[in-house]
């Protein structure tokens, strides 16, 4: 079996050699613009360029070594093609100790801790009430359900949001766009893991943030697509909400002057929340791949009429 790897911003040799004790019998290469490629029987990708499909005609089923698809699904891709993403492969946990790291920041107050250390002041933050500390989670997929069970281990309120009713013990469920203003309302801290779809573009905008209570916090750990930057900027320097946490951006890396690099109510890091680990990553695609090429079953196989 042939196999191709195109994937940008990766130190590609770390993933070539674990593929190959993954995959032994495989022929692997990396995919090279304006080199004469072997057409593979599949791909291993992250946000490949136009070229590749163009060239890769006899590609099988593709594997995006990241749980997110919308990068590639900007492509024109034969429909019959398979598409394969990560299903959690490491990042569930990052991205549970991700949003904890926020949601303590906020809820334990150290901004204004540092505050008070840089003054010398030995002086503790009136304590909130925990009960009240709702965390709304936008997305109860893989990433989110880890991310509840997190939240409900230091005891946070938690509901969520999606597109198909969910049943996770303790996690009130809400569904699609009739039960997303209640949703919101009742989100002191709101957690966007949504996929970016045609249909979640922009959700995080001002009619959506406006439902927030007074004083929300939002983590969007999603995709900067999802964001509408200037409706948040305007809700921040209106007082409507006390902050955010931002791992992701309408333009990545953010680009010089941004007001995100300055803004004092905002957190900023840089698309690093949940990382493609080549260990789990590997060790999944290995199997899914194995799985498909026997005709077995399949995880994680991406929809192209969904988006995800
Ligand atoms: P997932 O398992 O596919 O979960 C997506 C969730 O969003 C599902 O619950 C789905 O509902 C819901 N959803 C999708 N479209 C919706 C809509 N129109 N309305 C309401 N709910 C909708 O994805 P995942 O593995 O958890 O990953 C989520 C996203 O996290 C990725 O797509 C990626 O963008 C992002 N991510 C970011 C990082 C980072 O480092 N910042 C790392 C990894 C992933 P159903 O369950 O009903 O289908
Ligand atoms: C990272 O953002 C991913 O989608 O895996």
């Amino acid at each position: 079996m042939k196999i191709t790897f195109c994937c940008s911003n990766t130190n590609a040799q770390p993933w070539l050699e674990a593929l190959q004790i993954a995959l032994p019998e495989a022929q692997i290469s990396l995919w090279q613009e304006n080199q004469a490629n072997d057409l593979a029987d599949y791909g291993i990708v992250w946000a490949p360029p136009q070229t590749f499909f163009d060239e890769q005609t006899q590609l099988k089923a593709i594997f995006n070594i990241g749980a997110g698809v919308d990068a590639l699904l900007k492509r024109k891709i034969p429909a019959h093609l398979r598409i394969v993403r990560l299903e959690d492969a490491g990042m569930a946990v990052q991205m549970a100790e991700y949003v904890m790291m926020a949601v303590m920041n906020f809820y334990r107050q150290l901004p204004a801790m540092k505050l008070h250390q840089s003054q010398e002041k030995w002086l503790a933050p009136v304590v909130n009430d925990r009960t009240k500390m709702t965390v709304g989670i936008l997305g109860l997929g893989i990433l989110g359900e880890r991310v509840a069970q997190a939240l409900q281990h230091f005891e946070y309120p938690v509901i969520g949001w999606s597109r198909s009713p969910k049943n996770i013990s303790g996690v009130k469920s809400y569904v699609g766009p009739a039960q997303l203003n209640n949703f919101l309302s009742q989100s002191t801290i709101l957690v966007c893991l949504l996929p970016l779809t045609s249909e979640t573009q922009n959700i995080l905008n001002n009619s959506n943030l406006s439902q927030l209570p007074k004083g929300a916090y939002v983590i969007n750990a999603a995709r900067g697509g999802h964001l509408v930057e200037q409706d948040l900027i305007n809700l921040l320097d209106s007082q409507h909400l006390a902050g955010a946490t931002l791992d992701v951006a309408q333009q990545e890396p953010l680009p010089a002057g941004h007001p995100f690099w300055h803004h004092p109510k905002i957190v900023l890091t840089p698309h690093n929340a949940a990382q493609s680990l080549v260990g789990p990553c590997v060790a999944q695609i290995s199997q899914q791949l194995q799985n498909l090429h026997a005709g077995l079953k399949v995880e994680g196989e991406v929809s192209q009429a969904l988006g995800y």
